[in-house]
């Protein structure tokens, strides 16, 4: 099984850190992509990095940690073959995978407390993509990308 990749801004950093050690915790491996301080950095840039890296095939899915969240998933769903949700509760994280097979899980330092955050990531990585009826539509999604 691929790692996952995580990569966050200066405001993301602190959350990242400690998702980071839930990951450990639980056994899930994962290739950190930085950021890798508090000092102020362009979310577009680590976005793409992750996106870059699950584009070439190093992992499959990846977590992106902002201030809000939401511009680390603004940048990510500008990446071919990236279907990156925003979310901050545990019903969306899941029925994301369910419905969206997103690949990439987004959310807020600002918005989320540590302990949701590990919740987030446990119902997202947990969950499988259902496909059936679903798959008619994240095709239509992919077709964006051309
Ligand atoms: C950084 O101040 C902040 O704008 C960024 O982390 C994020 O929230 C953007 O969406």
């Amino acid at each position: 099984m691929l790692p996952i990749v995580i990569a966050s801004d200066h405001a993301g950093f602190s959350l990242k850190e400690q998702v980071k050690k839930h990951l450990e915790e639980k056994g899930i491996e994962y290739i950190d992509l930085g950021t890798n301080s508090t000092e102020s950095v362009a979310y577009p840039e680590y976005a793409s990095k992750l996106c870059c890296a699950i584009q070439e095939g190093k992992a499959n899915m990846g977590i992106l940690v902002c201030g809000t969240g939401i511009g680390m998933s603004m940048a990510a769903n500008k990446h071919k073959g990236i279907r990156a949700a925003c979310v901050s509760d545990t019903f969306s994280a899941k029925a994301t995978r369910m419905h969206n097979d997103a690949n990439v899980l987004c959310f807020g330092e600002r918005v989320v407390g540590a302990g949701l955050a590990f919740e987030l990531v446990d119902a997202f990585l947990g969950t499988e993509y259902e496909g059936g009826r679903h798959q008619v539509r994240v095709d239509m999604l992919n077709s964006f990308d051309k």
